[in-house]
C-alpha cells in the first residue's frame, strides 16, 4: 500500500531514509532547512558519498515518488506520517547531546498539525526525550491528542546505509503505553515489504526504544575498546591481537566482527552517543551503572597518542620530519571525518612540528574544511613523496592493493605504520621495510 511521508533532515539518515522509502513504494518528501543541500537532492546528487544512495535518489525522483522542499507547511499537508532524522551532536564542552534540532522540527511542524499525525523520531536521543517531545507536540498541534510521538531507531552504518535501511536486523518501535494509538499499525503498513521478508520487528515502550539504540552504540564501543586494550597487553608482551582476535571470535558467544584493533572507533556516532549515555545516565542519578564508558572513551582515545607516539619513534623527532597519512575518512567508504581518529593523529603530529601529507580517496574536500593547515595529496604515491614515515590510518582497499614496490622509490625512509592492521606484515617485511602494526610484534 502507498503511504504518504515526510522525512524532516536530510543528512546520512534523513537522505537515506527518505530514498529507501521511496524505495519500498511510498511517495516521499524531504524536509531540509538547508537550501544547498536541496538543490543537489533534487538534482540527483548526495551531498556525501555513500555507495549506492545516489542509484536509489535518481531512480526514485525520476519515478516522482520522491521530492524535497525546505517548507514546513508543504510537508504538513502533504503527509500525516512524519519522520524525524535530524541530528543530536555533543554540545560544546559538555558530554551531552545537543537536541536543538529534534526541538527545532517539533516546534516548527507540530503548530501546522491540524489533523491526526503519527511523528517516528529516529535519531539517536537521550532516553526521556520521546515522552518530552510527545507532550510539546500534543500541546502545540491543533489536533491536540490526536497528534502521537513514537520512537523508530535507526542502525544504519554509513557505508551500508541503504542496505542497512532496507535489509535491517530488526526493526524496534516504541510506543507511548499511556496513550493507545495508530503508530504500530502505521509502523506495518510503512515496513510492510520488510516484515513480509521476515525481518524481526520489537515494539515497546518509549524507554526501551531508546535505550536500545543508546546501548547498541555503547556495546559496539566496548566492544572495540576490549580489543584495543588487549591490543595495549599484546604489544607490552609481544603477542599478535590480530591472531588473539581471530581465535576468541571464533566462539560464537564473542563472534570476531567489531574485533578489529586499531586506532579505535570516530565518526559522527560512536564517540558522541557513549558520552551522551553516560551524561544522560548521570542526569537519572544512575551515573555508576556507566562509569565504564569513560574508560572505553579512554582507551579509544589513547589509541591515537600511541599512533602519534609510534610516529615519532620511527622518525626520532617529529621536528622537521616529513609524514605521509594515508586515511582521512573516520572508515573506509565514507567521506566522513567527523571525529575521525585519521585526522586526529595528523592534526598532533603537524603541531609536533612534522609536515604532514594526507591522501584520502573520498574525504579530500570534508578534510580540507576541518584541517585547512595540513598539507593535501592529489594520490597516495604523492602524499609519500620524501617521506619519512608512511601511517596507514583508514583501511581503504586502495592501500591495500599497495605493492611495496610501488612506494621504495618515492619515500626517504621505508617505514610504514599500519594503524588499522590491514596490510600484510610479511609481504613489506620481505621489501626491506620496517613495518609496524598495533598491538602486533
Ligand atoms: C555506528 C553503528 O555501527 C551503527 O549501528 C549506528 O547506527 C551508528 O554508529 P558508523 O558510525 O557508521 O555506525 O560506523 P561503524 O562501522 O560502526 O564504525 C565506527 C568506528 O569504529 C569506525 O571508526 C571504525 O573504523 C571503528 N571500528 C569498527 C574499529 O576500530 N574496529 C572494528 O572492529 C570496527
Amino acid at each position: 500500500m502507498t503511504t504518504r511521508i515526510a522525512v524532516f533532515g536530510t543528512g546520512y539518515l534523513g537522505a537515506t531514509h527518505a530514498a529507501c522509502m521511496a524505495e519500498l513504494g511510498h511517495e516521499v518528501l524531504g524536509v531540509d532547512v538547508d537550501a544547498a543541500k536541496l538543490a543537489k537532492l533534487e538534482a540527483g546528487e548526495v551531498p556525501f558519498y555513500e555507495p549506492g544512495l545516489e542509484e536509489v535518489l535518481r531512480r526514485n525522483l525520476a519515478a516522482g515518488r520522491l521530492r524535497f522542499t525546505s517548507s514546513y507547511e508543504e510537508a504538513a499537508e502533504f503527509a500525516d506520517i512524519h519522520f524525524l532524522g535530524v541530528g543530536t551532536p555533543q554540545k560544546k564542552g559538555e558530554f551531552a547531546a545537543d537536541l536543538k534540532f529534534v526541538d527545532a522540527v517539533i516546534e516548527t511542524l507540530a503548530p501546522l498539525l491540524t489533523g491526526p499525525a503519527v511523528i517516528f523520531g529516529k535519531s539517536t536521543v537521550p532516553v526521556g526525550t520521546a515522552e518530552r517531545l510527545g507532550a510539546r507536540a500534543r500541546e502545540l498541534a491543533p489536533a491536540g491528542d490526536a497528534v502521537e510521538v513514537a520512537w523508530n531507531p535507526e542502525f544504519l552504518r554509513e557505508g551500508f546505509a541503504v542496505q542497512d535501511t532496507l535489509h535491517p536486523d530488526r526493526l524496534v518501535l516504541g510506543v507511548d503505553r499511556n496513550r493507545p494509538g495508530r503508530a504500530e499499525a502505521v509502523a506495518r503498513e510503512v515496513y510492510a515489504q520488510l516484515l513480509d521478508e521476515g525481518i524481526p520487528f520489537l515494539v515497546s515502550d518509549l524507554a526501551t526504544a531508546e535505550l536500545v539504540k543508546a546501548s547498541a552504540n555503547a556495546f559496539l564501543a566496548t566492544k572495540i575498546s576490549f580489543i584495543n586494550a588487549i591490543a595495549e597487553v599484546c604489544e607490552a608482551s609481544g603477542a599478535d591481537v590480530t591472531v588473539l582476535a581471530d581465535a576468541i571470535g571464533h566462539d560464537a558467544r564473542i563472534g570476531r566482527r567489531f574485533l578489529n584493533a586499531g586506532l579505535g572507533f570516530g565518526g559522527g556516532c560512536l564517540p558522541k552517543d557513549i558520552r551522551a549515555f553516560m551524561a544522560r545516565a548521570g542526569e537519572l542519578g544512575a551515573d555508576q551503572a556507566l562509569t565504564f564508558l569513560r574508560e572505553v572513551d579512554n582507551i579509544n582515545m589513547r589509541r591515537r597518542t600511541r599512533m602519534v607516539e609510534l610516529a615519532r619513534e620511527a622518525c626520532g623527532s617529529l621536528l622537521g620530519a616529513r609524514v605521509a597519512v594515508l586515511g582521512a575518512a573516520f572508515k573506509p567508504d565514507s567521506d566522513d571525518v567527523r571525529d575521525s581518529p585519521a585526522l586526529n593523529v595528523a592534526g598532533q603530529i603537524q603541531l609536533q612540528g612534522a609536515a604532514v601529507n594526507v591522501y584520502d580517496p573520498k574525504a579530500m574536500d570534508n578534510s580540507r574544511a576541518l584541517f585547512p593547515t595540513l598539507g593535501y595529496s592529489d594520490t597516495a604515491l604523492d602524499a609519500c613523496e620524501g617521506a619519512d614515515v608512511v601511517l596507514v590510518l583508514t583501511e581503504w582497499p586502495e592501500f591495500q592493493k599497495l605493492q611495496p614496490a610501488d612506494l621504495d622509490a618515492v619515500v626517504r625512509k621505508k617505514v610504514l605504520i599500519d594503524g588499522r592492521n590491514c596490510l600484510d606484515p610479511q609481504q613489506w617485511r620481505d621489501a626491506g621495510w620496517t613495518y609496524r602494526g598495533l598491538g602486533r610484534p
